[in-house]
């Protein structure tokens, strides 16, 4: 197995994987996210490929795409607040279904870690649902920790 920035001709394979993030998120939040095959989103990784700000990454095995990541480098200037924050973002991360519990996204992480020390990175984040227990298991199991939470109350 490889992993390794993405190839032009490989998005519409990206796309397939990013179809199954995308129906995990619609299941467990309907009233966010939007369920269904939409062209929107899928056009959307050829504008992300062309972004200087933003890398996607894949893990290949045998010639199939079995994994990806979409990293986007963040600058947020300093404000009266805080200091300025510049670190790289996992915007969206998955393995293909028949290819989990192989160490393929422990692959991917150890790849993403080791791009963000030679662009000078401090910090790798990533935010993530609650609801999505199996990719908590995974982070944490990776070494990512909470370090804030977002609250809410239905009313
Ligand atoms: C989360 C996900 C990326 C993990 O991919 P993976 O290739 O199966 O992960 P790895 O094989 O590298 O797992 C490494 C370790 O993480 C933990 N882990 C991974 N998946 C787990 C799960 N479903 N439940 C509990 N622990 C898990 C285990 O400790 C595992 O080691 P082990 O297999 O020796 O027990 C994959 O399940 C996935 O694509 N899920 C759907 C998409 C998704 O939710 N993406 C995240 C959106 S925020």
């Amino acid at each position: 197995m490889n992993v390794r920035f993405a190839r032009d001709n490989e998005l519409d394979d990206i796309n397939r994987l990013r179809k199954v993030v995308s129906d995990i998120h619609s299941a467990g939040i309907p009233e966010v996210f939007k369920a269904g095959p939409r062209n929107e989103l899928w056009d959307l990784i050829y504008e992300i490929q062309k972004d200087p700000e933003k890398e996607i990454i894949v893990a290949e095995e045998n010639g199939e795409i079995c994994g990806y990541a979409i990293l986007h480098h963040i600058n947020k200037p300093e404000n009266a607040f805080r200091y300025e924050q510049d670190y790289l973002d996992i915007d969206e991360f998955a393995v293909d279904s028949a290819h989990r519990r192989q160490g393929i996204a422990s692959a991917l992480v150890a790849f993403i870690r080791e791009y963000a020390r030679d662009k000078g990175f401090h910090r790798i984040e990533l935010n993530m649902w609650e609801f999505n227990q199996s990719a908590l298991a995974f982070y944490e199991a990776a070494g990512f920790k909470t370090y804030r939470r977002y609250m809410e109350m239905k009313v």
